[in-house]
């Protein structure tokens, strides 16, 4: 990475605003539902922690729209902050003004304070330079450390770095290198897996990734667009009607590449969304007109398993089926079953996938594991990350 990281600073007795992504999911009652986030900081809090900084956490948390709202508060993420990093951690209600000037003039070395949601705030999404300005006046250096938020161009991610020195935390490092290294200089052969439902969503990626990978495999909803260009009848499927062309240029555009671009040879169909309801396993060529499409079948699930096997790299972004349903799930499982036992360098884009993983039990047999859902996207797709691009160069 051409950025400055954590070693090249000396955070002794500084303040230090680090920008996470502390983005979890809360229930009804504000309790945390999934602190995979907040583990995945840890790192970096430590490191500013052993190295005598005061550690002050920026953050977003949901899409308040500029206005302060109790629901969207971090508070619910101090406890559990302070419980893994074994040390109380201090909160300020607001995360400019007055609140946050005082409870950062208290700070010794080592003190870690948390910033209530920096998106209460108008000026964060618009990247406000006077809201930048007064979020950069409570620290000597800037960390960003949130790679699932680096996507966005806000001031907590872009516009503090113009006013202090800024680099990038361990987490952000990690996903960079590792994901970059996978469309930059990757270990072939290099298999990507796409899925998920929308073909539209997906566009970017598969034109970046068509340009890398030597096997793409495409399932989910995503594939039955692809099927529709090929011919096949897809019954109720899902279809995205003004992406069939695309799709088939799409299919063309691999050839011309030499890119082997899998699609589903048998699918599981179904009547309705409902768990309980019969289903079964049909060719593509024999979608019933009544019946959807909601996993890959077995004869997939086992060309896909030994494209995968055969791999040195493997990227995969969005789940073969409605794996939330369990009778649905075979085929995001085989996937996941077969980068486990891989020995192939394994990535995990963020979001629904990162989600299947871990819900299936596979998280810890994969290399990577994204935190970024939108962000690991538009890495993926090519994109330059405006939260990357706005740190200090080596
Ligand atoms: C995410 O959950 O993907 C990140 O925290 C970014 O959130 P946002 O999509 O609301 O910007």
């Amino acid at each position: 990475m051409n950025k400055k990281t954590l070693e090249d600073f000396n955070f002794e007795n500084k303040r230090v605003l680090v920008r996470e992504d502390l983005n979890v999911p809360l229930d009804e009652n504000q309790n945390i539902t999934d602190d995979t986030r907040i583990r995945a900081a840890l790192p970096t809090l430590n490191y500013l922690i052993e190295k005598g900084a005061k550690v002050i956490i920026v953050s977003h948390l949901g899409r308040p729209k500029g206005k302060v709202n109790p629901k969207y508060s971090l508070a619910p993420v101090v406890k559990r902050l302070s419980e893994l990093l074994g040390r109380e951690v201090a909160f300020a209600e607001n995360c400019i003004g007055e609140a946050a000037e005082k409870a950062v003039a208290k700070m010794q070395p080592k003190d870690v304070l948390l910033l209530e949601n920096v998106r209460f705030h108008e000026g964060e999404e618009k990247n406000d330079p006077e809201f930048a300005k007064q979020l950069a006046s409570l620290a000597d250096i800037y960390i960003n450390d949130a790679f699932g938020t680096s996507h966005r161009a806000h001031a907590s991610t872009v516009g503090v770095a113009e006013f202090l020195p800024a680099g990038a935390g361990f987490l952000m490092q990690k996903e960079i290198e590792i994901m970059g290294k996978a469309l930059e200089n990757p270990e072939r052969p290099f298999v990507a897996i796409l899925g998920g439902a929308k073909v539209g969503d997906k566009i970017g990626v598969i034109k970046n990734l068509l340009n890398k990978v030597d096997t793409l495999l495409i399932g989910g909803g995503m594939a039955y667009t692809f099927l529709k260009s090929q011919g096949h009848e897809i019954g109720q499927s899902l279809l995205e009607p003004d992406k069939i062309e695309l799709a088939a240029s799409l299919l063309k555009e691999a050839e011309e590449k030499n890119v082997k671009l899998l699609l589903p040879d048998d699918v599981v169909v179904t009547s309705k969304l409902e768990e309980g309801l019969p289903y079964e396993t049909v060719p593509v060529t024999q979608i019933p007109a009544d019946k959807m499409g909601v996993d890959i079948g077995e004869a997939t699930r086992k060309k896909f398993a030994e494209a995968i096997k055969g791999a040195k790299t493997v990227v995969w972004n969005g789940p073969m089926g409605v794996f939330e349903m369990k009778s649905y799930a075979q085929g995001t499982l085989a996937v996941a079953d077969a980068m486990a036992k891989s020995d192939a360098v394994t990535i995990i884009g963020g979001g629904d996938s990162a989600a299947a993983v871990e819900q299936l039990g596979y998280a810890k047999a994969m290399t990577h594991i994204s935190t970024g859902g939108g962000a690991s996207l538009e890495f993926l797709e090519g994109k330059v990350l405006p939260g990357v691009a706005a740190l200090d160069d080596r």
